[in-house]
């Protein structure tokens, strides 16, 4: 693959990964690298163009993060944001200092004209967050935006071609943001912008074909977005070589199963391998409560079912796995405890000798959902929340029972099929009911009841590290509340979770 690129390089910011897809927004590919990598690293790949991302430390921080200088001499164009800006210009010979006060929210910036402003007029609206701020302007630097707080809240090099924005421009707030991420790739670094879908998927499938050559591949289904478009990518590429095993683990959701079989098996045409191994699951979960050792049960049991099965289809050397970028990009950064284990369905066993073949590696998930929509999958499996591999196991808290199971069935499909109906699925990042191990008092007709309790959850996020809960509308909320009590037996109250992660977790387990 030979494209434009764009590299972000990474300082710890929050919005690392949300810059990088804005790049990629404007058709030009881009990856993120450490701000470890060296500066014959980064020059080496040949950027057209290179984002220094913010970050949460101060410059003056001992231990601070920092990058070569050698890279601001490389003759390739610079935008820093944020702390990004404020290291160009402490290595560059200007001054920061920590501002009179914390500067967070939106702010309306006066814009000079120049390759990053032009079409603008003068009054930008703007999202801030930062403590320090550049204060005097290293040589040769022209400021070319102030706000009432910060005089210098844009800078740029016009000559070496290095800018400069104290704002974050990848966040939706700040409004044209992506306008200024296109003025650079475009006006300043002299971007075409060759990264389409449509490219990808021909690159995608010739890189599959030359791998694979003749060879046969296996894939796990486990419905979700990803692997799904993994393995029509592959089968694309490779017809009848490729055999899906989907494992049915007896913790999808409603329809689920229907879905894949329908889609992949008549659809499509895929050789698929439906596994019913629902009753081997759930007795291995009985009387299991401990959410860690449901998902290490599930994970166990998933690799020894898949590894019998596999076994059947014979000669298979390859395993398609639906890795994508944010999954590639986390494994490589990671230093946060681990919270949950999550086991990743369709893992590879340790002693499977089967070469990967993971097509979906460089794309973040919007990206994802567009080549499955171009590949012909259907708008309800592509548009799909994000779903976890041990499915509704670790969304009936406590003790897992078949009947548990048909409760949280119907509570969840009445929540998701009226988040559709309301024009609200696509809005949240993930909805979905949860069966808690709380029974309650109730009345329905004269008669007392007590019955189960209901938690509906529905969050906001982009790459579901963070999370905010969704503010669905209270009619919305009362209409689904009213009919999980009335249609779901054994029901008798229904909650919405209003925390946020953190300090709470997305999933209840
Ligand atoms: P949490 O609950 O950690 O979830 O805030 C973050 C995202 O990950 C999903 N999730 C999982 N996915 N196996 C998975 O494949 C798991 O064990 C697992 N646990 C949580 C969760 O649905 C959310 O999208």
């Amino acid at each position: 693959m030979n494209h434009e690129l764009t590299l972000v390089i990474d300082f710890g910011a929050q919005y690392s990964q949300l810059i990088a897809r804005r790049v990629r927004e404007c058709s030009v590919y881009s990856e993120i690298v450490p701000y470890t990598a060296s500066a014959e690293e980064i020059i080496g790949r040949q950027p057209k163009a290179i984002i220094l991302s913010g970050g949460p430390a101060s410059v003056y921080a001992e231990g601070a993060p920092r990058i070569d200088p050698a890279i601001f001499e490389a003759g390739i164009p610079i935008l820093g944001i944020c702390y990004g800006m404020q290291l160009t210009s402490h290595l560059l010979g200007g001054q920061v200092t920590r501002a009179g006060r914390r500067e967070y929210g939106f702010a309306q910036m006066q814009a000079e004209a120049c390759p990053l402003f032009d079409q603008f007029g003068q009054e930008l609206q703007v999202w801030m967050s930062h403590g320090d701020a550049v204060h005097q302007l290293p040589p040769g630097f022209v400021s070319i935006g102030r706000t009432d707080n910060a005089p210098v809240a844009a800078m740029a090099h016009f000559e070496k071609q290095i800018y400069g924005v104290q704002f974050h421009p990848e966040v939706a707030h700040t409004r044209r943001g992506t306008e200024i991420i296109r003025n650079f790739l475009y006006r300043v670094a002299g971007c075409r912008g060759d990264w389409t879908i449509a490219s990808f998927i021909d690159e995608a499938v010739a890189r599959i074909r030359a791998q694979v050559g003749g060879g046969r591949a296996i894939c796990g289904l486990s419905g979700g977005v990803d692997s799904s478009v993994a393995a029509a990518l592959v089968h694309w590429a490779i017809g009848d070589n490729l055999t899906c095993i989907f494992v049915d683990h007896g913790l999808l959701r409603q329809g689920e199963v229907e879905q894949v079989v329908e889609t992949f098996g008549h659809h499509l045409g895929v050789r698929l391998v439906h596994v019913d191994a629902a009753r081997r699951f759930l007795g291995q979960l009985a009387g299991v409560a401990d959410p860690e050792r449901k998902r290490k049960i599930i994970g166990n049991e998933f690799i020894r079912v898949f590894e019998e099965e596999a076994a059947k289809v014979g000669d298979a050397r390859f395993l398609v796995q639906g890795t994508i970028y944010p999954d590639v990009v986390e494994s490589g950064t990671a230093t946060a405890a681990t919270i949950k284990t999550h086991h990743n369905v369709g893992g590879l066993p340790e002693d499977m000798v089967l070469e990967l073949v993971e097509p979906l590696r460089e794309l973040f998930k919007d990206e994802v959902r567009a080549v499955g929509r171009q590949l012909g999958l259907p708008e309800e499996m592509v548009g799909r929340h994000p779903f976890p591999g041990p499915g509704l196991a670790i969304r009936v808290i406590g003790e897992i029972t078949g009947e548990k199971l048909e409760i949280l069935r119907a509570a969840d499909h009445i929540f998701i099929s009226e988040l559709r109906q309301a024009g609200l699925y696509d809005q949240v990042w993930q909805a979905f009911a949860v069966l808690t191990d709380t029974r309650s008092v109730g009345v329905m007709g004269d008669e007392r009841t007590y019955g189960w309790t209901i938690a509906l959850r529905a969050v906001e996020s982009s790459d579901a590290m963070t999370a905010d809960w969704s503010r669905l509308p209270y009619e919305f909320l009362g209409r689904v509340s009213n009919r999980i009590v009335n249609e779901v037996a054994g029901v008798n109250r229904v909650v919405y979770d209003i925390t946020s992660k953190p300090p709470a977790t997305i999933e209840w387990e």
